[in-house]
């Protein structure tokens, strides 16, 4: 395990802003994990788990604590008579993952190419795009629980997967190792949500995973701003899910409004309501901005701070909710 002090939250979360962590220690297997929740609790300071950074929003006044940066690495694949069985390091990158599959014929996580961020956090937030939702091919996790310091197994039915939401993301004290995903060999193509079938109309070839993982990329650069470039963190909200009486006086006084059926209502993209509600496309407050592209992406440029993305994300809050009377959530997470 590798300890390292003092380090920077901008150097490690895509939105690139934030103070400093007081202890960063880098993981690379499981015995490393029950290492470093020692090493906090030793010193009673809170523990948080780290993978990619590319959904957390940190604070200016640091982190007083261990962040565990996870880097357990490792594919494995299982042939069995259902499919293929693909076991990964939670510190594996995800669309290294996806690529690696996609490269062997394999179907199921093409859709999700592209995503940002590691394995391990991907079943936090039941990550999806396109059409996909990773609760599909997910089978398994190793999972430590810190209250008993026990490796435990959690099955797809343990996980309570909802809309960028599951029992990882209310529960702290488990911390994702490894995940099993089951894929096939038998095309499985997922040809229907807009942007992919506006590729498959265009006449782009999708006929294996490989090439609608490519295209997926494809339409992913001209929405999200380069990571590497700019700060972001992607959808930085999540689409509300409204009642069927909301959606009706929306509709009524709105208009047409795209909509998809979900479990506790009607999801609506928030892009439509910043966009063609709000007119907020593009809409800057000095370093923050709403992306011109796609306006559930927030921009954050060099200068500046956590907080002043804190207060931006705070007013499109309150600009939606005085608006419309939905009061939308953070898919990013405050550290
Ligand atoms: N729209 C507009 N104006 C825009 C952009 C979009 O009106 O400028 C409307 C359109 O009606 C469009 C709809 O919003 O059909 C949905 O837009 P898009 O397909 O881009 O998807 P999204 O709902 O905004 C979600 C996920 C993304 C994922 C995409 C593609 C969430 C919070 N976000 O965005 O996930 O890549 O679908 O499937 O669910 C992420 O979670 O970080 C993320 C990037």
């Amino acid at each position: 395990m590798l300890v390292e002090e003092n380090v920077s939250l901008a150097k490690l979360t895509t939105l690139k802003v934030g103070g400093l962590a007081r202890y960063v220690c880098t993981v690379a297997s499981v015995e490393d994990v029950i290492e470093a929740v020692t090493f906090a609790q030793d010193q009673a300071l809170p523990f948080r788990i780290l993978g990619g950074g590319s959904n957390v929003l940190a604070h200016d006044t640091g982190y007083a604590g261990v962040l565990i940066r996870m880097n357990i690495q490792g594919i494995r694949y299982e042939e069995t008579s259902s499919g293929v069985l693909v076991h990964v390091g939670a510190g594996v990158a995800w669309d290294e993952l996806v690529r690696a599959v996609a490269e062997l014929s394999l179907w199921g996580l093409e859709n999700l190419a592209g995503i940002p961020g590691t394995v391990g956090a991907a079943p936090v937030q039941n990550i999806g795009a396109y059409g996909a939702e990773i609760s599909a091919t997910f089978v398994t996790a190793q999972v430590v629980d810190t209250r008993t310091m026990e490796t435990v197994m959690f099955q797809k039915e343990d996980c309570d997967f909802g809309y960028r939401d599951s029992v990882f993301k209310h529960n702290r004290n488990l911390i994702i190792c490894s995940v099993t995903y089951l894929v096939s060999s038998e095309a499985k193509p997922q040809l229907g949500y807009s942007d992919v079938a506006q590729l498959v109309r265009d006449g782009v070839d999708m006929s294996t995973p490989s090439r609608i993982g490519a295209a997926v990329r494809e339409v992913r650069a001209k929405k999200f701003p380069d990571m590497r470039v700019q700060g972001t963190a992607g959808s930085f909200f999540k689409n509300p899910i409204v009642s069927s009486d909301t959606f009706a006086t929306l509709s009524s006084t709105y208009g047409a409004i795209p909509s998809f059926a979900a479990v506790g209502g009607i999801k609506i993209p928030l892009a439509f309501i910043l966009d063609r509600i709000l007119n907020l496309k593009g809409y800057t407050r000095g370093h923050v901005s709403l992306f011109g592209n796609q306006p559930l992406v927030i921009v954050v440029d060099a200068g500046a701070t956590a907080h002043d993305v804190d207060v931006f994300a705070q007013e499109i809050e309150k600009k939606v909710f005085d608006t419309t009377g939905i009061a939308i959530e953070r898919e990013v997470q405050a550290l």
